[in-house]
């Protein structure tokens, strides 16, 4: 088991602290090592907080969340800061790509602070980027570079450090179908070469049946979504590990 949210609860205050809003309440979810989910809900239903809270970004006010058998409430800021930079890549519904960076900087920027040899870290850059299309174009910024180029750059960038759970909010969500098909295709193939855990935030029927399993989030809760609609849930019934 690669993660396990457990009995999370995750209320904001309103504005001047008099109303609490309860965004997650004892939701749990359990994740298998390579294992791909798609989340599903409404808006405001707390899909945003809830891959804040797996990516460390932000913290639960109850329960735990344990990644590798270590809960992420134990770990120490450098620790943690380790943990997001190594085991989690992330991608944005926009791509939050640094405007004056070229794209080949941008990619490079999660590896950085690492002391992997630069030779190899350059050279798994140049795969990435021959693979996805962008090499061509490394050397162009994010202004100079199309909607789909820069989301493509942002899979590029979350994927370099062979994370072990890549968290994409909304990641097609500025991008036609078209654009959005072809992300999804990349996200998917290169996440199941590296065996990486995917936990991906869309509204779109499309690309949620493509990953093994769907989750819709609703009243603070995620639930498996009804059966034959994952990839997962289309082939014989499996056992539900996390019901
Ligand atoms: N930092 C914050 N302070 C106060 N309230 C917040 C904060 N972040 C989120 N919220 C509230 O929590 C609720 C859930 O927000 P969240 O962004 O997780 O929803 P979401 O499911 O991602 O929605 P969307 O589909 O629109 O992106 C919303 O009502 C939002 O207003
Ligand atoms: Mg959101």
């Amino acid at each position: 088991m690669l993660l396990r949210v457990n009995d999370i609860s995750k209320s904001y205050k309103s504005r001047f602290g008099r109303t609490i809003r309860e965004v997650l309440r004892e939701t749990s979810l359990v994740l298998e090592k390579g294992e791909k989910i798609a989340v599903a809900g409404p808006s405001g239903s707390g899909k945003t907080t809830l891959l804040n809270l797996i990516g460390a970004l932000d913290f639960p006010d109850q329960g735990e969340i344990i990644f590798n058998g270590k809960p992420l409430s134990g770990m120490t800021a450098k620790q943690l800061a380790g943990f997001r930079n190594r085991e989690i890549g992330f991608i944005f519904q926009s791509h939050h790509l640094l405007p004056q960076l070229t794209l080949w900087e941008n990619i490079l920027v999660p590896v950085l602070p690492g002391n992997e040899p630069r030779k190899l870290v350059y050279r798994r850059a140049a795969e990435l980027l021959k693979e996805t299309g962008l090499w061509e174009i490394r050397h162009q910024k994010p202004g100079e570079l199309s909607g789909g180029e820069c989301q493509r750059t942002a899979v590029v960038r979350a994927l370099i450090n062979r994370p072990s759970l890549v968290l994409a909010d909304e990641p097609t969500g500025s991008l036609d179908s078209e654009n959005a098909n072809m992300l999804i295709d990349l996200l998917v193939r290169l996440g199941t070469k590296e065996e990486s855990a995917m936990v991906v935030v869309t509204h779109s029927m499309e690309i949620a049946s493509g990953m093994d399993k769907i989750y819709n989030l609703g009243s603070g809760k995620l639930k498996r979504a009804v059966p034959g609609q994952g990839r997962k849930e289309q082939g014989a019934p499996e056992q539900d590990k996390d019901a």
